[in-house]
């Protein structure tokens, strides 16, 4: 028998949470509530499972395949379980010219992980722009953001702060 999604108590609060997100939209609109839905889902599993996106799908009244095109889109939903830190490694055009592939390089052999894979702690990636170019390069860890990172020992104090 296939794991429950919820755990009881994750499943009523993905009830009362869904229920007060839905109150900010209209009735016969409930569809425009699909990014906090999903947002609420990642929140309570880590990531957005398939049969999490469909039972999202389900309350909004639309296909799994919008739940899961929209889910998609968006580089901050997790479409597979991430390591418990998410590295995020800015390398658009102020990065890049401040060393941002050097330091990507550098995070792949310290971490152990190639850029776009995970491992059970570490999930690496590069991405765009993290709206911080007059102090790049710059990565952000989770939900938290580091930047100035132009020297190894930079990153490694970062990174030796995480428990
Ligand atoms: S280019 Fe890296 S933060 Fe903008």
């Amino acid at each position: 028998m296939a794991e429950p999604l919820f755990t009881p108590e994750q499943q009523k609060t993905f009830d009362t949470e869904l229920a007060e997100i839905l109150t900010h939209y209209p009735p016969d609109r409930k569809s425009a509530a699909m990014l906090p839905a999903v947002r609420l889902l990642q929140s309570l599993k880590g990531w957005c499972p398939p049969e999490g996106l469909t039972l999202v799908a389900e309350r909004l009244g639309v296909t799994k395949e919008r739940a899961y095109e929209v889910a998609s889109f968006y580089v901050m939903y997790h479409l597979k379980k991430p390591g418990k830190y998410v590295v995020d490694v800015c390398t658009n055009l102020s990065c890049s010219l401040r060393g941002a592939e050097s330091l990507l390089g550098y995070l792949e052999d310290k971490l152990g992980v190639h850029a776009g894979e995970s491992t059970e702690q570490w999930t690496l990636r590069e991405t765009e722009c993290l709206a911080s170019c007059g102090t790049a390069p710059c990565l952000q860890i989770n939900e938290d953001h580091f930047e100035n990172l132009t020297s190894r020992e930079k990153v490694d104090a970062v990174f030796a702060k995480l428990k």
